[in-house]
């Protein structure tokens, strides 16, 4: 058995061991891409073949990859390069596209937290600037799976751009720029067990992009700077164990059916729309998120607590609060998030810390009644 039970893979999804070994190699090889000598040659060799790895996964040319630092900054990127003043955005979009895009118009989401197409039809009947929706693939903290094909067609209808942050659905889901019709796609290499620090943006052929950072004429003059090559080089072996594909449904079906057993009057938000296989965020009642997560870290479980800022501290979750749900149910959701190397007896490990800790909490909440 493990030491713990790492259930955290929409934070980051450890390292894979074909990643890792590409990166040992890609750091041996040392060389700047853009040199002419052998060391350089070699070192564009690597990134060449990369590119070819990672626009499999995402289903596009190897030319319309860029190489970003992660998904933050493709998404920060998208916004800013597509030449768009009008953006729309959901309203569960991840903060790396809120944040590029303070005035955009928000489309709402229905209580499950799937985009409303209605909403989206009128806003974007509401004003001929040409605009750039920007809607996810699918949702960090709960899992849920956006109608993508559907927004690019109102999109198109109104002769807008459409960006879709893909980092919580690549290496997890089949994701394909081409058959989604979408112009601009974020990846982000660890959250499917490549490195942290590195990931793409799609960039469709003849989407118009405009980049702002200034330099050298690195990937394609779309985003200078030196590449990150053994990043590159762990992202494309990450990609290319993912496209093997995640058997965790079946996890997801035992966990999600002994938690609520366990506990009935719990809730799986997001249940009934599309998801992930890999994601569950459920509430415990009655227990504070922050509660859970030390509990179960403590019996060798790694989850988390919705939505963690940087900083670690626990915010309220503007995902669980677009879906309509209350502030006090809202902040006893946690989210449980399998990954590749997910085992049963990671889940089993769960299910009994869970057991444990809502048995724990009841008998304390009876034994105060009866005291009272
Ligand atoms: C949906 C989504 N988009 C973007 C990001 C940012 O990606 P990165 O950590 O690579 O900057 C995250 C990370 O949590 C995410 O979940």
């Amino acid at each position: 058995m493990r030491a713990f039970a790492y259930l955290d893979h929409n934070a980051t999804s450890p390292l894979r061991p074909a990643a890792f070994d590409a990166m040992v190699a890609a750091l041996r090889a040392a060389g700047n891409p853009s040199s002419v000598h052998r060391s350089g040659r070699k070192a564009r060799g690597i990134v060449d073949a990369a590119r070819r790895q990672v626009a499999a996964l995402a289903g596009a040319l190897p030319s319309e990859i860029v190489f970003t630092s992660g998904g933050t900054e493709a998404n920060n990127m998208a916004i800013g390069g597509s030449g768009r003043r009008r953006v729309l955005v959901s309203a569960v979009e991840h903060d790396s596209v809120l944040r590029a895009a303070p005035e955009a118009e928000v489309i709402p989401v229905d209580a499950e937290g799937v985009v409303d197409l209605g909403a989206l039809e009128r806003l974007l009947a509401a004003s001929n600037e040409p605009a750039l929706v920007s809607v996810m693939f699918a949702n960090n903290e709960t899992g849920v799976l956006q109608p993508i094909a559907d927004v690019v067609r109102l999109a198109r209808q109104a002769g807008a751009l459409v960006h879709c942050d893909a980092v919580q659905g690549a290496g997890k889901a089949p994701v394909d720029l081409h058959g989604l019709g979408v112009d601009y796609l974020s990846l982000s290499a660890h959250k499917f067990g490549g490195p942290t620090g590195i990931g793409a943006l799609v960039v469709g052929n003849g989407a118009p992009f405009a980049s702002d950072r200034l330099g050298g004429g690195q990937e394609f003059n779309r985003r200078a700077g030196t590449e990150n090559v053994a990043g590159i080089a762990g992202f494309a072996a990450a990609a290319a164990a993912a496209q093997d594909g995640l058997a965790v449904d079946r996890l997801r079906e035992r966990l999600e059916a002994s938690l609520l057993a366990i506990a009935p009057a719990a809730r799986v938000f997001g249940a009934g729309a599309r998801r992930l296989g890999n994601t569950t965020c459920i509430s415990m009642p009655g227990v504070k998120a922050e509660t859970q997560v030390m509990a179960l870290d403590l019996a060798g479980v790694c989850v988390s607590a919705g939505a963690a800022c940087s900083s670690g501290k626990v915010q309220r979750s503007a995902v669980l609060s677009a879906m309509g749900i209350e502030d006090a149910e809202a902040a006893t959701a946690i989210r449980i998030s399998c990954g590749w190397d997910t085992d049963s007896d990671d889940i089993e490990r769960l299910i009994a810390a869970w057991r444990d800790l809502y048995i724990r909490v009841t008998h304390s909440d009876i034994m105060r009644a009866r005291a009272a």
